[in-house]
């Protein structure tokens, strides 16, 4: 969709449609007032009369409003004014998107820039709303033989501002959030591609084609001969079980100067976990195509880098492979020699994301990086703990824990954070090997931290953070199942912070 920042009075303006706020209970917003008085009261009789109370998710498209020169004028109810927060704001902006797609107007003027949230700015509501809108009109239909086609669809939006002064803040906004959708939706088409389409392969040809777009950006693939020399045992244990090659994909952006140490982002790439050996239960199975989306988060938030041109060196490292059982596959007790030289032994194949972790971020060394930070749907224990809301944040680097911390606050994109203290190590200590890749099975505590201690074993080198988005990644099942973009928006953040 298009989009466009404009300022000036909503009685002025000459679009398909107008979009403007009304208040819990039966309360005009400013602009909504301002339309009221340049038709004679028609708004606000219509108000008075119940039509709408202004409760949120409560909407009224006028026609032919006298007085005014726009098409259609659309109410949203915002429920109480006061009340309004981030999670409140997005959701009517979908409300508004959702009305506005179905009306058949294509294009309109929306004054929702203008409600009031604790905190934040017209340059935090114009970003949201475009993000919004864009994933209210989001659809995977690829693989669908009959598509459900819009009418008449949404075209263009235009967000307006206050004034004229804010005018250059808003375009501003208007980019990060139009990049910042962008990637969301190359993650979510990602993740959301079934594992017999979305292989290994298909990854890395996805990658190849994201480097190709920009010129700042190149793509190398690392073939199974490569990590066998490498010495990726803890990687290739994984893969060993599966018909599909497994890939390490490597993407570069470079916006800065050659000397300026890069940022890595590392995505664990599992296009199906089945558990391996350690097999699922069926319906633990279900929805772990969704596997690869740390991989797929890094996919996307280097395309939203390049086309924000960010002045910084992004390297992505997407470890990608099938977790499958069979004869060739990795056996319960099985003793792997990891990149690092340090030995595993694998009391479960499906703890299997930080083993391709453990050598991609050893391989990760090489870059000398400022920082490293890992993208994983590692452990169902991260939905137990912190649910759907907030994905799980460990760091060897209290400065770095806090920038993402920040950088989760600003983009509402919310991470929770987990201690690594030693005590927690304990649980991997293994009587044949360097390490477990589990801790007690049959007692499980803390399985969240117990994968973060493992993963930071790999991490001395480098300042290092770990998000466990098991929970934000994706919805795993029901109706609404589907992969939801997140980190996206908070890794975008954490660059652009890093720009300044
Ligand atoms: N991919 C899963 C984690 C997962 C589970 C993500 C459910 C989202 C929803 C991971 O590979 C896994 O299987 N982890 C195990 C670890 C256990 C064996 C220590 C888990 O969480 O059960
Ligand atoms: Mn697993
Ligand atoms: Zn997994």
């Amino acid at each position: 969709m298009e989009y466009q920042i404009k300022s000036g009075q909503p009685e002025k303006q000459r679009h398909a449609c107008i979009v403007v706020g009304i208040y819990d209970s039966r309360k005009m917003s400013r602009s909504a007032e301002l339309l009221d008085a340049a038709s004679n009261g028609y708004i606000s009789a219509i108000v008075r009369r119940g039509d709408i109370e202004g409760k949120f998710n409560q909407s009224l498209i006028l026609h032919n409003v006298p007085g005014l020169l726009s098409d259609r004028i659309l109410l949203i109810g915002c429920g109480k004014e006061r009340e309004i927060d981030e999670i409140q704001y997005r959701k009517i902006i979908r409300k508004a998107t959702e009305c506005l797609n179905d009306i058949g107007a294509m294009e309109a003027a929306s004054y929702l820039t203008e409600l009031p949230i604790k905190g934040r700015n017209l340059a935090w509501k114009v970003q949201e709303a475009v993000i919004s809108s864009e994933q209210t009109l989001y659809r995977f239909d690829q693989l669908k033989s009959q598509k459900e086609t819009d009418r008449r669809p949404l075209r263009k939006l235009i967000l307006m501002a206050n004034n004229r002064g804010e005018l250059t803040q808003g375009e501003i906004a208007l980019e990060k959030g139009i990049a910042i959708s962008a990637g969301m939706s190359l993650t979510k088409d990602l993740g959301n591609m079934p594992a017999n389409i979305c292989t290994p392969e298909y990854l890395a040809k996805q990658a190849q084609v994201l480097a190709k777009s920009f010129s700042a950006m190149t793509c190398k693939i690392l073939e199974e001969e490569h990590m066998r020399e490498l010495g990726m045992g803890a990687l290739l244990s994984v893969t060993a079980g599966s018909q599909s090659k497994a890939k390490l994909i490597q993407l570069e952006y470079k916006g800065s100067d050659k000397k300026k140490k890069p940022i890595v982002l590392v995505g664990k790439g599992i296009t199906f976990d089945t558990g391996g050996n350690s097999l699922k239960p069926p319906a633990g199975m279900i929805g772990m195509k969704f596997d690869m989306c740390g991989g797929a988060t890094v996919l996307g938030v280097l395309k939203a880098a390049a086309l924000l041109k960010l002045p910084l060196n992004i390297v992505g490292i997407v470890p990608a492979c099938e977790n499958m059982p069979g004869s060739t596959a990795t056996r319960p007790d099985d003793i792997v020699t990891s990149m690092s030289g340090k030995t595993i032994e694998i009391l479960n194949t499906d703890a299997e994301g930080r083993l391709i972790l453990a050598d991609a971020l050893t391989y990760a060394e090489r870059f000398e990086p400022d920082a490293v930070i890992d993208i994983a749907t590692l452990t169902g224990a991260c939905v137990v703990a912190l649910g759907y809301e907030a994905s799980g944040l460990m760091s060897n680097h209290n400065p770095l824990a806090n920038e993402l911390l920040n950088a989760s606050q600003i983009a509402f994109d919310r991470t929770w954070q987990l201690p690594l203290w030693d005590s927690y190590h304990d649980v991997l200590k293994s009587n044949f090997a360097d390490m477990a890749n589990v801790g007690n099975m049959s007692a499980p505590a803390a399985g969240t931290i117990v994968a973060g201690c493992f993963l930071s074993k790999f991490t001395k080198k480098y300042h290092w953070a770990h998000l466990d988005i098991a929970g934000v990644a994706c919805q795993w099942s029901g109706d609404k199942k589907g992969a939801s973009g997140r980190p996206v928006p908070l890794l975008v953040q954490f660059l652009l912070n890093r720009s300044e």
